[in-house]
Parts: C-alpha cells; sequence; structure tokens
C-alpha cells in the first residue's frame, strides 16, 4: 500500500489537478498488487469521492472523532465519514499525538469507532529523536501498539494498516535507514503477534518520514516493509507516483 497525507494542503484547483494525474498516472500503467490510497483534508473528501469515484485510487480521512456524535465542535464521526463513501482513515498520526495531545487511549477509542463504521485504520506509531537516543525507541513503540491490540484483536489484516513514522524522519529530509526501518517493523510485527493479534505475519506495515521516489526501493525491497505513509511526496503527482511504482517492483 502507498497512501499519500495530504496533511493540511490543498485547495479544489491544485487538488483537482492532483487528484486527475494520479488517477490518469495509474489507469496508463496499472499497478496490480499496490492500493493507492490518498487522504485530502476533510472539505475535500467530497471532491476526492467524486474525482476518484471507483477507480483504482482509493480516497481516505487523516483523522476521526474519539466519539460517536453530538456536542464535539469542529470534531468528524467515523459515522459521517463512513456516511460519505470513505472507507480509511488514518489514526494517531504523530502530529495529532504532539500538537493536539492524542493519547495512547485516544487513539484506541479512535481506531473502535472506525472500526464499528466498517472502515479501514491507518494506525500510526513512532518515537521521538530524544526516545531513540535514550535507546526507549522499542519500550514508545510496543508502548503503543500494546494500546490498539484489544480494539484490533478480531480485525482482518485487510483492514488494518500499522505505520511506523519515526518522528525526527517526518518532513526532516531525514529518512531512516532502510535496516534501522526494519528492525522497528519486525519489532512491531512481533509486538502484534505477541499481544494476541493472529494475523500479524500479513498484516501491512507502511514506513513513513521523507520517503521520496528515489529512495521508496530501497526502504520497499526490507521484507517486513510492506508500502509507505506519504506526506510532502504525496503532494507532487509525479512523485507519488514515482514512489508507486516503486512499491510495484518490490
Ligand atoms: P513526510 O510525511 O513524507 O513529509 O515526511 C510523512 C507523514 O507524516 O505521514
Amino acid at each position: 500500500m502507498v497512501a499519500g497525507n495530504w496533511k493540511m494542503n490543498g485547495d479544489i484547483v491544485s487538488n483537482e489537478r492532483l487528484l486527475n494525474a494520479v488517477r490518469h498516472g495509474l489507469e496508463g500503467a496499472p499497478l496490480p498488487g499496490v492500493d493507492v490510497l490518498v487522504c485530502p483534508p476533510f472539505p475535500y473528501l467530497s471532491q476526492a469521492a467524486s474525482w476518484l469515484g471507483n477507480t483504482a485510487v482509493a480516497w481516505g480521512a487523516q483523522n476521526v472523532s474519539a466519539f460517536p456524535n453530538g456536542a464535539y465542535t469542529g470534531e468528524v464521526s467515523a459515522t459521517m465519514l463512513a456516511d460519505l463513501g470513505c472507507r480509511w482513515v488514518i489514526v494517531g498520526h504523530s502530529e495529532r499525538r504532539q500538537l493536539s495531545g492524542e493519547t495512547d487511549q485516544v487513539v484506541a477509542a479512535k481506531v473502535e469507532m472506525a472500526l464499528a463504521q466498517n472502515l479501514g485504520v491507518i494506525v500510526c506509531v513512532g518515537e521521538t529523536l530524544q526516545e531513540r537516543e535514550a535507546g526507549q525507541a522499542e519500550a514508545v513503540l510496543g508502548r503503543q501498539v500494546d494500546a490498539v491490540v484489544p480494539v484490533v484483536a478480531k480485525l482482518a489484516p485487510e483492514r488494518l494498516v500499522i505505520a511506523y513514522e519515526p518522528v525526527w524522519a517526518i518532513g526532516t529530509g531525514r529518512t531512516a535507514s532502510p535496516e534501522m526501518a526494519q528492525d522497528a517493523h519486525s519489532f512491531i510485527r512481533g509486538r502484534l503477534a505477541a499481544g494476541g493479534y493472529a494475523a500479524a505475519g500479513s498484516v501491512r506495515i507502511l514506513y513513513g518520514g521523507s520517503v521520496k521516489s528515489a529512495n521508496a526501493a530501497s526502504l520497499f525491497a526490507m521484507p517486513d516493509i510492506d508500502g509507505g505513509l506519504i506526506g510532502g511526496a504525496a503532494l507532487v503527482a509525479e512523485d507519488f507516483l514515482g514512489i508507486c511504482r516503486a512499491a510495484a517492483v518490490r
């Protein structure tokens, strides 16, 4: 899977150009075996829905409320996303954990809400530079994975995606080496299994953090790296398509 996280970028005109270019790029040269997904900001989800329709490109949201409905100003519920035809949602991105104070418990509640509406979830985990340098990377990843395992325990592996995104690699141009990412992915897979997630062997674990078309192939060549969650490079059609192609030759 290659998923584009557009973050808080775009407008109607530039989105249309980007959606069209990605769609036509994949229609012209299909990539069997690669699930391609774009996640625009909430106001543009219906734009994505109408431009992508039933094409090879799926679309999803970047966040979802931990609550079902009610007096939560500014929030968007899983029911609303499902109502719109949304199939995927990113949960627990490090920017939300850091900027909006999302705890492991909040992330688990959001995953639960999304699953109740039959959405697929991309659960993000990752350590900060300080945590890595203090030798705590695995402790942090373990804690973040453990928090969601009870909620996803019975979920089919097609609907669960984990994204390993070391915080120090996001938007910094500093990518984890393929070996370093592989170690983290293998740790995450093992932790899912240890927590009782039976399908841990086949769940997709994406790497995120400064993935570009130039470094994607070496990351995707690693045995436990099953694709990427792409920020900056997802905003440029040719860069994003290049990353999708790198996933196809894996
Ligand atoms: P980046 O972002 O590719 O711009 O580093 C990745 C992400 O935050 O999902």
